[in-house]
């Protein structure tokens, strides 16, 4: 008999290990490796939100709490939807879970049968359809061109929508592309979704603080608050607030559908931590002054990434709008040698020569769902970015 359940088969084991892995091999082995791989801010948390947590400590606030989180912190979540996004919840439309993950698990598992869809547009977070396929739905990947800023158009989205379509993801700012969706863009998806009652749509606002250059984010249920009764709202403390460690995730929705997610945590995780909690009500409800000093550092860093690396042969970099992420193709490369004698069949064997030859670690563009690219982090030192950019422009320039 077998251990393993089947639907752990259906799950592909993370495709940034190989390259983590041998990033890690050859950094212990003495060479000077610069990681352009995180998936998390490079600041610290915030003073007076770490103060919060020992306070939380001190006071004895260690035990467990509601499950759908604390009401102090829910009244904050609902808050900042009022205040971002004019979007009104109530307490009971909204629950804090253990990371902007564990929402989108809750919500999958809680709502997907097997044979359900889930339109996810690529490039895309690769959780996104190991997620869907362990709730045992069918992702469904909508591919969109870098010459529409990594977009989905809303034909694509019409033709891929089916009588069996449960849900449509978005993640707007986008991990990996940076690529993020305007009022006016959302709203022609949002026409589509209003011809189509029974499609339930998941937006992940996670990036939202992080946008650049006079960007004005906006989320599906603000342009459109018809929808509001069939979309979930995600956002989290993780990226905005530096907060990845503290595992804050949380989401408004319909009461229904919150309770029901509500139901699935009380028999999993039941309540992320309590000290989060409190720390993350400091955030929410707390001095902001953190969030554009951190989004000044970001914008200058992506600008001089998307500056280099379009200077070196062979790559091609657009200038996304948010998040801390860009997403080069590589198509110039492919089919040459390296220096090192390494044949660039593809986008893998682009990242794994870079690697080797030059020190520098990113993400292959399969493992988003979208091969020929590349995936940059700028969530690093400014220095160590310059000298990175460096590095990859000498490695284009040495292909033959
Ligand atoms: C697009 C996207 N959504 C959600 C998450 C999960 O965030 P959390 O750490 O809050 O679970 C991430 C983290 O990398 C992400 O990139």
């Amino acid at each position: 008999m077998h251990l393993l359940a089947e639907r752990l088969g259906r799950v592909s084991p993370s495709q940034t290990i190989a390259i983590s892995t041998k990033a890690r091999a050859l950094k212990a082995a003495g060479r000077d490796i610069i990681s352009l791989s995180a998936g998390e801010p490079d600041f610290d948390t915030p003073a007076n939100v770490k103060q919060a947590a020992i306070r939380a400590i001190e006071a004895g606030d260690t035990k467990y709490t509601d499950v759908a989180g604390t009401l102090a912190l829910r009244k904050a979540v609902a808050a900042k939807f009022l205040r971002d996004s004019g979007i009104e919840y109530a307490p009971d439309e909204i629950l804090v879970s253990t990371g902007g993950k564990q929402v989108i698990y809750n919500a999958m598992v809680a709502t997907l049968d097997a044979g359900d869809e889930v339109i996810i547009p690529s490039p895309c977070w690769v959780s996104y359809p190991d997620i869907v396929a362990l709730a045992d739905g069918t992702p469904v990947i909508v591919p969109c061109g870098q010459n529409n800023g990594f977009k989905l158009r809303p034909e694509d989205l019409e033709a891929a929508i089916t009588p069996r379509t449960k849900w449509f993801m978005l993640n707007s700012p986008c991990n990996p592309t940076g690529a993020a969706y305007s009022a006016a863009e959302l709203r022609a998806l949002c026409d589509v979704l209003l011809r189509h009652p029974d499609v339930w749509v998941f937006t992940d606002d996670i990036y939202e603080k992080l946008t650049y250059g006079g960007f004005v984010p906006a989320t599906v249920v603000q342009v459109e608050p018809r929808l509001r009764g069939r979309t979930i709202t995600m956002n989290g403390c993780s990226k905005a607030y530096a907060m990845t460690g503290w595992r804050i995730g949380f989401c408004g929705g319909p009461a229904s559908l919150i309770r029901a997610m509500d139901k699935l945590q009380s028999q999993s995780t039941s309540n992320t931590s309590s000290i989060s909690q409190a720390a993350a009500v400091e955030a929410l409800n707390g001095p902001q002054g953190f969030i554009p000093e951190m989004v000044a550092v970001y914008q200058g860093r992506r600008d001089l990434v998307v500056e280099m690396l379009n200077a070196a042969p062979g790559i091609v970099c657009h200038r996304p709008e948010g998040a801390f992420y860009v997403f080069p193709s590589v198509h110039g490369c492919i089919g040459k040698t390296s220096r090192g004698g390494a044949a660039i069949a593809d986008d893998e064997s682009f990242v794994v020569a870079l690697l080797d030859e030059e020190g520098v670690a990113a993400v292959h563009g399969s493992a988003f769902m979208y091969p020929g690219h590349f995936r940059v982090s700028y969530a690093t030192s400014t220095e160590a970015l310059r000298e990175a950019c460096t590095r990859i422009q000498r490695f284009c320039q040495g292909l033959r």
